[in-house]
């Protein structure tokens, strides 16, 4: 009979991370691994695989697009992003660390075509956590309460009906709290809205309650089977914190690339998008994100971070320029178009601040 050793037996043995003993299991590259409860466990006697590590061939790269539309993604701006990544990726830097994940573009991105030892995500948004914990934890039982509302949302032959269950099922999300019993039904809800409601927002209002109105779309994919089981996958031995980025402190070191993107200052007094939470996110708290970088410098840590660029709309802002005086300030172009007067309709600049 096969004798078995916790993962954390087999990192010791072989002298690698934990994390990196997770990933070869998923990956099958160690024969007769079983799971025990949410454990891997592993054959005493099996041979340390080979390191065929550094970064992943594109070819055989396990890419996942994020599970959720989210305001700020940065799916379009992944090229220019890869293109700043710091050297050494993967090899030298083996930690990542990303305090304000979102729908996790960049994430899924770096996951797929590296290998870290060790990664951490962090979002103040508790519903967003869970899901990314959940499809992590329990893709099945997500895969199946996915599978059924598309189906019923599927089989409404019209939109007025489709309407009343979207309404339905936001009602249902908004009166069941979050705990261990109802984690998987509010991470399916979270995604089920996130799918249907309109434009992908994510807003809700002084009492908490998600509030965003019906999307009005057909035939959405809300269970994107395929895609949600890569993910659960990849995000095998993720550190997943619900709470503020200052968490970041205690994991980055200097082996650690943190990819920082808050929500954005609004460029004008309207155009500002912080309803991600019930939070809102200031220019105070823009100072203090400034310090916390300045910190993050200091212990050596490579650190990009996205912010809009205030030149946008008015030449002599040089907020962000002054704040981040003594880093990398580049201006890159964003992909959508400002949205105030209509001369100024077509590219605009974002920032992406460097300290490498
Ligand atoms: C611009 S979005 C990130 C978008 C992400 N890069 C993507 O590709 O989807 C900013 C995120 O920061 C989170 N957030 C806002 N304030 C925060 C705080 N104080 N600590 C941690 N996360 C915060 C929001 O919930 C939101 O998910």
């Amino acid at each position: 009979m096969l004798q078995y050793i916790t993962a954390k037996e087999a990192a010791e043995k072989w002298n690698i991370s934990q994390r990196r003993v997770s990933i070869l299991c998923a990956e099958n590259r160690i024969p007769d691994v079983a799971m025990l409860g949410n454990m891997w466990i592993i054959p005493r006697d099996a041979k340390k695989p080979e390191d065929a590590r550094k970064t992943k061939s594109r070819k055989s790269a396990n890419t996942a697009r994020p599970f959720v539309k989210w305001a700020g993604g940065k799916t379009q701006l992944l090229p220019i992003l890869k293109e700043n990544l710091p050297e050494n990726l993967g090899e030298g830097i083996k930690k990542y660390a990303e305090p304000f994940v979102g729908g996790g573009a960049l994430l899924f991105a770096l996951l797929a075509e590296y290998s870290f030892d060790e990664v951490y995500i962090c979002d103040n948004n508790r519903e967003l956590i869970n899901a990314y914990t959940v499809i992590r934890d329990f893709c099945g039982e997500l895969i199946q309460h996915l599978a059924n509302m598309q189906s019923e949302y599927k089989s409404m032959d019209n939109l007025d009906k489709k309407q009343e269950y979207y309404y339905a099922r936001r009602e249902r999300y908004n009166t069941l709290s979050l705990n261990e019993e109802t984690k998987i039904e509010k991470a399916a809800l979270f995604i089920f809205l996130n799918k249907t409601c309109f434009n992908g927002l994510y807003r809700v209002n002084k009492k908490g309650n998600y509030n965003v109105p019906f999307g009005k779309h057909e035939s959405p994919t809300i269970c994107d089977t395929e895609n949600l089981l890569k993910i659960s996958e990849m995000l095998v031995g993720v550190t997943m914190r619900f709470c503020d980025y200052h968490d970041v402190l205690n994991f980055a070191d200097a082996d650690t690339f943190v990819y920082i993107d808050p929500p954005y200052r609004p460029l004008n007094a309207t155009s500002g998008f912080t309803s991600y939470t019930e939070e809102q996110f200031d220019d105070t708290d823009q100072i203090e994100l400034a310090r916390l970088y300045g910190e993050l410098s200091e212990i050596g840590a490579r650190v990009m971070l996205s912010n809009s660029d205030p030149h946008n709309v008015d030449e002599n802002d040089s907020f962000f320029d002054d704040l981040y005086s003594e880093y990398t300030v580049m201006r890159i172009d964003a992909s959508r178009a400002i949205n105030s007067k209509g001369n100024k309709r077509g590219k605009i600049k974002e920032l992406l601040i460097k300290n490498y």
